[in-house]
């Protein structure tokens, strides 16, 4: 087969998705998807990595405690979302409700 350039143009990119696809989906892993988790990946990131999350073992009336907490800190969380987000902390993260 012939190469040429178009072939280094087409590679590359998918190179790079193996390579980013993997780090992707084992740090998104225990997120599941969905709206709340957008806002979570948008909003929590911002002062701290996704671990303050997973490795810590809050009940769901810590979670609560500490999603005010945070926008006390002044996590920019929009009012709109701030249900969905409670549950969805709660949900996926509270130690009393899995
Ligand atoms: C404005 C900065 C900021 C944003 C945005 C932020 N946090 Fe935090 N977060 C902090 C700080 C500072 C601490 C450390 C508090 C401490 O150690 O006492 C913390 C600690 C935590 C902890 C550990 C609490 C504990 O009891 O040990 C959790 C869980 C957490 N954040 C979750 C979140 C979630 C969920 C979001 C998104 C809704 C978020 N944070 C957004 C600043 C922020």
């Amino acid at each position: 087969m012939k190469t040429n350039s178009r072939w280094g143009l087409t590679v590359a990119p998918v190179m790079a998705a193996a390579f980013l696809i993997p780090i992707l989906a084992s740090s998104q892993a225990p997120f599941p998807e969905g709206r709340a988790r957008d806002a979570v990946f948008l909003v929590c990131t911002q002062c701290h990595p996704l671990t303050r999350i997973t490795d810590n073992d809050l009940t769901a009336a810590e979670w609560e405690f500490t999603l005010y907490d945070m926008i006390a800190r002044g996590a920019p969380l929009h009012e709109a979302d701030l249900e969905a987000v409670r549950r969805y902390l709660i949900e996926n993260f509270a130690v009393d409700e899995q």
